[in-house]
């Protein structure tokens, strides 16, 4: 775990700091004395559950919330019936997320009838939005505790004035001044790892709940960024994925002078640090000196997540993306022509209001035209408090599924046939652990353009890279053999 502290040298009787994360080490050092005395009662350590909705921000996030839970000497446990603290970080950004956090909702009030001492507490993207939190205060008593995407380094304090006083704790803030440095984060893999490089978004698009939900852009400063990642290849980390809503505006408005490539260039030097991927850019301002650096950093993985959204022009512009498909289109062109292997996926909306089917049109032959090697498809999602939900033109549900049919159909033939090409190469594949189909001696891994690549092995290879001569494409995954 990166970032952990001897929470026995902290006095408990001392007066408890107001600086942001020493404050929380306290509360962390007086949860730890809480874990102790509850192992001593009940012989076994109170442990925790943490199910996670949405994107990688609230996979990472999670990671924070279990590395702070760990350090006051929780244990983890695969069964929610069991957690003495379930924790559910919840997603916003498409109506079925929301629906799907209060189906699990709803299923927990027999827990807390069963073992009315367990603590429920909901944070996450849902958290922002007073209409969701006046819901849950009103239909779902059994939730002890509310915070939101801004005070997730707050958690051990909410938790402890839960338990001392028991009664529920709502906190949400509204924005946050300053990002906080040094909380204990735990990751899923050894040898990768997530890393924040800066939190909210400033771009709103009409569709998107994200800029109401995370907040303002705000970067964190880029030698925390470097001391994080050296820490992290220090304890095997070999691969980072640099996390961002909008990773191309890094530095924007910021009292340090460095932008986004700069930073990838710093990283790329870092030793022992393998790979470098990131998540997610704005084609609006992808800038040359980003392509340069995919030519530059040996590092830095050849695939670009560069969400289109739409292939017409006029979507684009009742969206707010703020380029046409044209310039979308030279984009691509540039970056294949600076980086010719370079794999690019992509997400894309069907039937945002007003959508025609000339302006589908537009986007499937944008896809054929890019070859996306795979893209993320949506039916377009009325989200309460932005401005797209206002429009007056929506789509009917019909023609979306249709469309999303038609779009579905065309991106699954070209990844299947971007993936054909790979067949008879040899790939040089970094293994993250036994394939999700779990056979026995199958292993997953990624090449550097984020292909998914499965292989048999007789030893564990996990977090090493090896060699696979490629034997069978399929549409979402390829097969091969060591060489
Ligand atoms: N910051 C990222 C996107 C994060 S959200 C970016 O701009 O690239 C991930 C994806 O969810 C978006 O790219 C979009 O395709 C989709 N999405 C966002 N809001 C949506 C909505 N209201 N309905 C359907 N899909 C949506
Ligand atoms: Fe949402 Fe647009 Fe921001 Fe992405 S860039 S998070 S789609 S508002
Ligand atoms: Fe969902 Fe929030 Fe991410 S709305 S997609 S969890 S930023």
């Amino acid at each position: 775990m990166y970032n952990e502290i001897d929470l026995d040298k902290i006095d408990l009787n001392s007066e408890f700091p107001t600086e942001e994360p020493k404050r929380q080490y306290h509360f962390m050092a007086k949860g730890q004395k809480w874990v102790r005395e509850f192992e001593y009662k009940n012989n076994r350590r109170p442990c925790f559950f943490i199910q996670t909705f949405g994107c990688q921000m609230n996979e990472h996030d999670s990671e924070t919330i279990a590395g702070m839970l760990r350090t006051e000497g929780f244990t983890e446990t695969e069964n929610r019936e069991s957690a003495d603290i379930i924790v559910v970080n919840t997603c916003s950004i498409r109506e079925n997320a929301d629906n799907r956090f209060f189906g699990q909702l709803g299923s927990m009030k027999k827990i807390k009838e069963e073992n009315p001492e367990a603590i429920i507490a909901v944070c996450g993207c849902m958290m922002q939005q007073q209409h969701i939190t006046d819901t849950i205060k009103e239909k779902y008593s059994w939730v002890d505790i509310i915070f939101g995407t801004m005070n997730i380094y707050k958690f051990p304090e909410l938790l402890r004035n839960c338990l001392e006083n028991r009664k529920k704790i709502i906190s949400i803030y509204d924005a946050q001044e300053k990002i906080i440095e040094g909380l204990p984060v735990e990751r899923k893999f050894r040898h990768k790892s997530f890393v924040n490089i800066m939190n909210g978004c400033n771009n709103f698009c009409t569709y998107c709940i994200v800029p109401y939900t995370r907040g303002r852009e705000r970067s964190r400063m880029p030698e925390d960024i470097i001391r994080e990642i050296r820490a992290l290849a220090d304890d095997g980390v070999k691969e980072v994925t640099l996390l961002g809503q909008n990773v191309n505006s890094y530095g924007n408005n910021c009292n340090f002078d460095c932008d986004f490539s700069e930073l990838i260039y710093k990283i790329n030097e870092i030793e022992r640090i393998e790979r470098i991927r990131f998540m997610t850019s704005h084609p609006k301002d992808l800038s040359d000196r980003l392509i340069r650096a995919f030519a530059d950093c040996e590092k830095l993985c050849r695939h670009i997540h560069l969400p289109v959204q739409s292939g017409s022009t006029d979507v684009l512009r009742r969206m707010n993306r703020r380029y046409s498909k044209e310039d979308y289109l030279n984009l691509i062109e540039k970056i294949r022509t600076a980086v010719p292997n370079m794999a690019i996926t992509t997400d894309i909306i069907v039937g945002f209001p007003g959508e025609t089917e000339e302006d589908f049109e537009h986007t499937l032959d944008l896809a054929e035209r890019v070859r996306y090697d795979s893209a993320f498809t949506f039916l377009y999602s009325i989200r309460t408090g932005t401005p797209a939900a206002k429009y007056e033109d929506q789509v009917s549900e019909e023609i979306k599924h249709a469309r999303f049919d038609r779009l579905v159909e065309v991106i699954n033939r070209i990844t299947a046939e971007k993936n054909a090409e790979y067949f008879g190469k040899t790939v040089k594949v970094m293994v993250d652990g036994k394939s999700a189909r779990n056979d026995k001696g199958t292993y997953a891994g990624r090449t550097d353009t984020f292909k998914l690549v499965n292989f048999n092995a007789d030893e564990d290879l996990t977090g090493k890279t090896v060699d696979i001569k490629i034997t069978d494409a399929k549409t979402f995954s390829l097969f091969g053999e060591i060489v």
